[in-house]
């Protein structure tokens, strides 16, 4: 063995009715790139939690030894002293203060007078957030850089911090590809120079790329730690360590029965910028998704998609729209999405934190927020039939929960996924549309979610999906419409298509 800069020793961590960790192991040599595997719910969340202070020695078993040393951190504080600095699921940065002041927020920079010394916070911020390759102004508003370079700025504070040990939990789960890599080659260069690290990812690609070794979690417990260069270090013994078996397919089969009847057509829609009208977000779009028919929309990151689809689910973003929306050839008017969700659709937002869940109620509140209707009888909540609805959509989604009344917050990112499409598949829409379905989403779990999607279009709805992973769409899809750019500039069949084909598409009308 090496040098070992971290060792957890039999860490169990309990919360009521959940046993999170059960006397799991992990080693960490210096100067790794080590990452940490498993499931959605397996655990991986809160053992970073647990090595940082998040929660307290205390309120865990076993032992951390850092440096040799048996470590009790008792806050984040502590744990940031020792050079050990962790970047969450959700990003935590503050939209409307600037890069810099968010890098020394609660450290705050002070002159001898006790009051913030803004050019020492400009200057060290930019010297940080050269380390990591941004080049912008520290004094930029954090809204105004995409995620991409957000998730940068997240680093660079962690240098500001001295980091020794970098944990990053699903750090690309929002970033496109490009941006993904770019990251990804950033911890490689600080490898050299000595930085540890462990990296949470669902994207098993992204491990073989970067990563030493990989430890694998399931229900709580560590079943195994493989070795690059030693061990078999390829995505399907990954999955075979995750899931406990070996999956053949990552996409169920369908039939691909596409019906000659339209479910949604769109056509002409044009979308302005709601803050900046005079910027066009959406040009002229025109599709239609038959019955029975998954339908893709690939792009990157600014292409439009989100903007589109929430603009068609009652107008839900944007200004001066408009285009006309045909429903099963009938011509409708959205305004509001109260109005899309009582014509059947259903639109699955990318950012579940802010659009989809409440998180502070429970699975079973969650579940029939969109269609309530469905679960009252004369204006009044009938708690029986709301209580089925829910232990009838959390077991169909094979959301991990100890009961429908978990709180969704208290769910791993992926099971509040889950709790969320749950929420749609109760709406029983005509029409669903997807967006990021899978983001942060375990590949076992994918799997499960294709199937009910091939099972909705199976049933005649239309679906749909809006993914930045390209190998999703050809996938699981019958067509896929290809945007760039605000423009739509590209359709394909996806059985006859390539990742190459749909990124030719994108750079010939890439300026
Ligand atoms: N604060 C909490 N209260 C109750 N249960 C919790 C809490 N935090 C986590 N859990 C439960 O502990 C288990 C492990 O969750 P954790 O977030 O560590 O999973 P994960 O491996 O990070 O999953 P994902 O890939 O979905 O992010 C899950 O069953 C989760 O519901
Ligand atoms: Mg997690």
């Amino acid at each position: 063995m090496g040098d070992i800069i971290l060792e957890m020793k039999s860490i169990t961590k309990e919360f009521p009715g959940v046993k999170a960790l059960d006397n799991v192991n992990l080693v960490v040599e210096r100067g790794e790139i080590h990452a940490l595997i498993g499931e959605n719910g397996a655990g991986k969340s809160t053992l970073m939690n647990v090595l940082s202070g998040i929660y307290p020695a205390g309120t865990y078993d076993g032992e951390i030894y850092y440096d040799g040393e048996l470590c009790q951190f008792k806050t984040l504080k502590d744990s940031e002293a020792k050079g050990i600095v962790i970047i969450h699921q959700e990003l935590a940065l503050i939209p409307l203060l600037t890069i810099g002041e968010n890098m020394f927020l609660g450290n705050e920079k002070k002159n001898r007078f006790g009051s913030i010394d803004w050019d020492q916070t400009y200057n060290e911020a930019e010297k940080h957030m050269k380390q990591v390759g941004l080049h912008e102004s520290a004094q930029t508003l954090i809204k105004d850089i995409g995620t991409g370079k957000q998730q940068l700025v997240e680093i660079a504070k962690a240098f500001s911090k001295n980091v020794k040990l970098l944990i990053l939990d699903e750090p690309t789960s929002s970033l496109n590809d490009e941006d993904a890599k770019m990251l990804l080659d950033l911890l490689i260069e600080f490898k050299k120079d000595g930085l540890t690290s462990i990296i949470i990812t669902h994207k098993l690609n992204e491990i073989i790329y970067c990563a030493d070794k990989a430890t694998i979690l399931r229900d709580g417990s560590t079943i195994e730690t493989l070795v690059k260069g030693i061990d078999d270090f390829s995505e399907d013994r990954i999955i075979r360590g995750m899931v406990g078996r070996a999956m053949d397919d990552r996409y169920p089969e369908r039939e691909h029965n596409v019906s000659s009847e339209v479910g949604l057509e769109v056509k002409n829609w044009t979308v302005h910028h709601p803050l900046y009208p005079e910027k066009i977000v959406d040009d002229n779009i025109s599709f239609k998704v038959h019955k029975g028919e998954v339908v893709g929309f690939s792009g990157l990151q600014g292409a439009g998609r989100t903007e589109l689809a929430m603009s068609i689910f009652g107008r839900s973003y944007g200004t001066d729209i408009s285009g006309e929306i045909y429903l099963e050839g009938k011509k409708i008017d959205l305004k509001t999405p109260e109005q899309a969700i009582h014509n059947k659709i259903a639109y699955v937002t990318e950012d579940r934190k802010t659009n989809g869940l409440i998180l502070g109620e429970s699975i079973r509140f969650n579940t029939t927020l969109a269609r309530l209707d469905k679960v009252c009888s004369n204006g009044v909540i009938d708690s029986t039939a709301e209580k089925k609805a829910a232990e009838e959509m959390t077991e169909e989604m094979g959301t991990k929960t100890p009961s429908i009344e978990q709180m969704i917050g208290n769910l791993s990112g992926g099971n509040q996924q889950k709790a969320l499409l749950g929420k749609w598949m109760f709406a029983e829409p005509n029409v669903l549309i997807l967006d990021e379905p899978t983001r942060g989403i375990d590949v076992g779990a994918k799997y499960d979610i294709y199937c009910l999607i091939n099972q909705m279009v199976d049933n005649g709805k239309s679906v749909i999906m809006i993914s930045s992973e390209m190998p999703e769409l050809i996938g699981m899809c019958d067509r896929i419409y290809i945007m760039n750019e605000g423009e739509l500039c590209g359709e394909v069949e996806a059985k006859n298509t390539t990742q190459e084909e749909i990124m030719g598409y994108i750079m010939s009308t890439a300026n």
